[in-house]
């Protein structure tokens, strides 16, 4: 169970709701299962339109999250993952703050999820 807290210039004010990590797929799906306006197109982490950033709330340290290869080569040529920053996610599990809400599944901590409802602008 994850509290998570959606926070976007779209909205009037803050949203949490409750996922149930590996019932609820993607960040994106639990966006639109709660009617949250996170913009996306493809759904499948080629457009970056579901650009958002994500802090790991609470004192626990952050669970690890893999990035997927799309996830990693879009947000890339999107300048919001550099080298250094992968390379922290990939051997010290140190999740990077912008992912793609298509692409991020919701694990069982609570989470902050902002986005301006730009397309791919955070
Ligand atoms: Fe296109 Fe997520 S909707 S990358």
């Amino acid at each position: 169970m994850a509290n998570v807290t959606f926070s976007g210039l779209t909205l009037p004010k803050d949203i949490t709701v409750y996922a149930v990590a590996g019932d609820t797929g993607t960040l994106l799906a639990v966006a639109k299962q709660n009617n949250v306006p996170i913009p996306f197109q493809c759904q499948d982490g080629e457009c970056g339109s579901c650009l958002v950033k994500v802090t790991v709330l609470g004192d626990n340290p952050p669970m690890a999250s893999a990035l997927t290869e799309k996830e990693k080569v879009t947000l890339s040529v999107n300048g919001k993952l550099d080298k250094a920053t992968l390379y922290a996610a990939e051997t010290n599990d140190m999740p990077p703050a912008y992912r793609l809400a298509c692409q991020y599944v919701v694990r069982s901590e609570d989470i902050l999820v902002e986005f301006t409802g730009e397309p791919g602008v955070e």
